[in-house]
């Protein structure tokens, strides 16, 4: 059995030791494509796999396609929205992400973010602190509750929405929950995105959302740039001169953004779970579905159906 580990953005190399150990240990081969630049290169490397394991690398049809043997996919994270899981399913193959293994890597980030917008981009002008603001987390799953536990930390005061989550389990972690995305937006300094990217999230953060932040307002995203509605995101911005944007996924409108002198920062590639903590947890925790799965037909983090 081969396990392809194809990673343009290429995990630490303690998780490729972790991973080949994982995969040897069950007397399969692991072959490795990293930093590869061009969708040839994937395509002839899937050929003979068995398992693939990948970051944000995009399995399309295509791909699927190339993969004769491929019985199984795993997202080495949480996010999967660059897996075509129709495609997968009508080809029987399974997909899996690894959910919560880079959860702290992308939450620590998140501060990292929200202190350098406070404090100006470390510009020398006085700026702002983060203890007593309000900060709004906008979906509450594995990230969000990393972030709600670490910005208790630093005195935030903490507020979530979350559509598929219910008060209460906002409400058990100690945070409060909001009735809607539009009353988190109204009410907080500082809203970060832990939304996956969804046809229903999709450009879903848009002017009348942001419009309605506090003055001074913040927007941190980890998440992805669809959910963010690019145009309404820069005539708001433009209309309202005391609101930042900090994200971690470089946006279309990048130059435009850029423009936005003191308010914007975009980091040039993204880099929340790029940690060699994350990519070990992440990528064994892939290594180890995929002996599970093809060992004793274990399906737990499966994400497509067929
Ligand atoms: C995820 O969905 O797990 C994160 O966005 C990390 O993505 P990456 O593995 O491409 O860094």
């Amino acid at each position: 059995m081969k396990v392809l580990v194809a990673t343009e953005k290429p995990f630490a190399a303690a998780a490729v030791n972790g991973i080949r150990e994982v995969t040897e240990a069950a007397g399969f081969t692991l072959a490795l494509l990293e930093k590869y630049t061009d969708k040839a290169q994937l395509l002839e490397a899937v050929a003979d796999a068995d398992a693939l394991i990948v970051r944000s690398d995009k399995v399309d049809a295509e791909v699927l396609e190339a993969a004769g043997r491929l019985r199984i996919v795993v997202r080495a994270g949480a996010g999967y929205d660059n897996i075509d899981l129709e495609a997968a399913s009508a080809r029987k193959v399974v997909v899996m992400n690894t959910p919560g293994q880079n959860s702290n890597a992308v939450a620590e980030l998140v501060f990292g973010m929200m202190v350098m917008a406070a404090r100006n981009f470390y510009n020398g002008k006085s700026g702002t602190e983060l203890m007593g603001k309000k900060l709004g987390i906008l979906a509450f799953g594995n990230v969000g509750r990393n972030v709600s536990r670490i910005a208790k930390g630093f005195g935030m005061e903490v507020m979530a929405y979350d559509a598929y989550c219910p008060k209460e389990v906002i409400e058990a972690a100690g945070v409060e929950a909001a009735d809607s995305q539009d009353q988190l937006f109204e009410q907080c300094d500082v809203v970060s995105l832990h939304i996956p990217a969804t046809p229903e999230t999709r450009q879903s953060i848009n002017a009348a959302l942001v419009g309605k932040m506090r003055k001074g307002g913040v927007l941190v995203n980890t998440a992805r740039k669809e959910v963010i509605d690019e145009a309404q995101l820069l005539e708001v911005m433009a209309q309202r001169t005391d609101l930042k944007y900090v994200t971690d996924i470089m946006p279309d409108a990048h130059a435009r953004f850029s423009e936005l002198e003191g308010r914007y920062f975009s980091t040039p590639k993204k880099m929340g779970a790029q940690t060699a903590e994350a990519n070990i947890n992440a990528g064994i925790a892939a290594a180890s579905q995929i002996v599970g799965f093809l060992k004793d037909g274990i399906t737990r983090f499966q994400v497509n159906k067929f």
